[in-house]
C-alpha cells in the first residue's frame, strides 16, 4: 500500500468503450475518455444514460463488450488479481454509505484494511486518521445511527480512503443528503484531488457539483455529448 505522502493519482484510459444489456438496451456506445492523474471529472447526464454503466466498467464490477480500460496503465479487463488491484488502487462511494450498523464510525473505517494491517492499534490508528481528514475525528466511537446522513457519508468516504486510493469512483455520493450536506462532501472530494493527487471521478445530478471539479463530461443515451475542462488547475499529484 502507498503510504501518506507518495500518493499520486491514476490516470484513467476508456477506449471505446461499448455496453449493451439484451438486444434492445445500448447502455454506453463507443465511449472514449482520458482522465489525468489528480484531475477531479464530473460525469453527469439524465437517468438512464450509462453513468453507473461506465463507473463500474471502470472500476471493472462490470465488464464492456467492446474496448478497453486502462486504470494506471493496467488493463482492467486483464487484471491476474482484480479483486487485489481494486483493494489496493480504487476507493469507491456510492449514494447510500453501506456502513455497518453494528460497527462504530471507526471499525467502519477499519475493515478495509483488516486484509493487510496485522495489528489493530495500527488498523485503528489509521481509520481515526482517515476520519480526521472527513473532519470526524470526534466521533470516531459512534454508531451509524448516533450520525447524521452528512456524517455517515463521511465515515463512507473515509472509509474509501483508509487505503490511500489512487483513484476514487463515487457514484451519487450526495444523493441522499441535503444541499449543505452534499456541498461538504463535494468539497472533501475536491481536496482530497488537490490536496492528495487523487484522480476522482464522480456521479452526480447534484447542480452544485459543477463548482468543485476540473472537468465536466456529459453523457446522454450512452455517448459523450459534452466535455469542459474548467479553470482549475489540478492539483499537486497531477501528472504532465
Ligand atoms: N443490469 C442491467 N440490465 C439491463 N439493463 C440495464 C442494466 N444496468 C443498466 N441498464 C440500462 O442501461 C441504461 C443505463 O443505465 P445506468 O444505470 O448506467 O444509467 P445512469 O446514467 O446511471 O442513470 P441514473 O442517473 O438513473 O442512475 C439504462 O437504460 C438502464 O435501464
Ligand atoms: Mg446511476
Amino acid at each position: 500500500m502507498a503510504a501518506p505522502g507518495d500518493l499520486s493519482g491514476a490516470e484513467v484510459v476508456v477506449e471505446h468503450v461499448s455496453r449493451s444489456f439484451g438486444a434492445r438496451v445500448t447502455a454506453l456506445e463507443d465511449v472514449s475518455l482520458r482522465v489525468a492523474p489528480g484531475e477531479f471529472a464530473l460525469l453527469t447526464g439524465p437517468s438512464g444514460a450509462g453513468k453507473s454503466t461506465l463507473l463500474n466498467c471502470i472500476a471493472g464490477f462490470d465488464r464492456p463488450d467492446g474496448g478497453r480500460v486502462t486504470i494506471a496503465g493496467a488493463d482492467v479487463a486483464a487484471l491476474e488479481e482484480p479483486a487485489r488491484f481494486r483493494r489496493e488502487v480504487v476507493g469507491f462511494v456510492f449514494q447510500l454509505h453501506h456502513l455497518i450498523a453494528g460497527l462504530t464510525a471507526e471499525e467502519n473505517v477499519e475493515v478495509p484494511l483488516i486484509p493487510d494491517v496485522r495489528r489493530r492499534t495500527d488498523r485503528l490508528a489509521r481509520a481515526r486518521a482517515a476520519l480526521a481528514q472527513v473532519g470526524l475525528a470526534e466521533r470516531a466511537t459512534h454508531l451509524p445511527a448516533e450520525l447524521s446522513g452528512g456524517e455517515r457519508q463521511r465515515v463512507a468516504l473515509a472509509r474509501a480512503i483508509v487505503r490511500h486510493p489512487r483513484l476514487l469512483l463515487a457514484d451519487e455520493p450526495t444523493g441522499a443528503l441535503d444541499s449543505a450536506a452534499g456541498e461538504e462532501v463535494l468539497g472533501l472530494l475536491g481536496r482530497l484531488a488537490r490536496e492528495h493527487g487523487i484522480t476522482v471521478l464522480l456521479v452526480s445530478h447534484d447542480p452544485g457539483a459543477e463548482r468543485h471539479v476540473d472537468r465536466v463530461i456529459e453523457l446522454l443515451d450512452g455517448r459523450i455529448v459534452r466535455d469542459a475542462p474548467l479553470s482549475r488547475a489540478p492539483g499537486p499529484g497531477a501528472g504532465a
